[in-house]
C-alpha cells in the first residue's frame, strides 16, 4: 500500500505567532503544545492542538527574504500548506519522483518539530503546497 494516512497538520502563515495563537485559542480552543524555530528555513512555528483532528502549524518568518516572508509579502496571511502523514517517507518520495512528480525536496529532510519531511511543488498539486511527514517507524531504506 502507498499513500497518506491522513492530514497531519495544516500550515498557516502568520506575521505574529503569539497573536495568532491567541486568536486560534479564541476561535476554536486550540492550544499551543510546542514551539520551534529553524534558522535554516527562516521560519518560527507554533504547533497547536485541538482534542481531536489534525494539528495546526502556525508559521512566521524570521526575515523578509525567507520563504514565509516572501509568501506573506505576496499573498498576505493565510493557508500555507497541507501536511499528510506517511508511513515511509523514503518510499513515498522515491515513488513520486519515479512518477515524474515535481518535488521541492527530492530527498526527505529534517523539518520543524523534529519531523522528517518532504515538500511537493504546488504546481504538482493543484496549486497547494503539500508536505509529507514521516509518521511510521524506522525507515526501510
Ligand atoms: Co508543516
Amino acid at each position: 500500500m502507498y499513500g497518506a494516512d491522513g492530514i497531519h497538520h495544516i500550515g498557516i502563515a502568520v506575521r505574529d505567532l503569539d497573536e495568532a495563537a491567541e486568536r486560534y485559542a479564541l476561535l476554536i480552543g486550540a492550544r499551543v503544545r510546542a514551539r520551534d524555530a529553524a534558522e535554516g528555513l527562516g521560519t518560527a512555528a507554533a504547533e497547536l492542538e485541538t482534542p481531536s483532528g489534525p494539528l495546526l502549524e502556525l508559521v512566521a518568518p524570521l526575515g523578509e527574504e525567507t520563504p514565509v516572508g516572501k509568501f506573506l509579502a505576496k499573498r498576505g496571511e493565510g493557508m500555507h500548506h497541507v501536511a499528510y502523514g506517511v508511513q515511509d517517507i523514503d518510499a513515498e518520495v522515491r515513488r513520486l519522483l519515479a512518477a515524474g512528480v515535481e518535488m521541492i525536496d527530492e530527498e526527505p529532510r529534517s523539518g520543524l518539530f523534529g519531523h522528517r519531511v518532504a515538500f511537493i511543488h504546488p504546481d504538482a498539486a493543484g496549486g497547494v503546497l503539500v508536505e509529507l511527514v514521516h509518521t511510521g517507524g524506522a525507515s526501510h531504506g
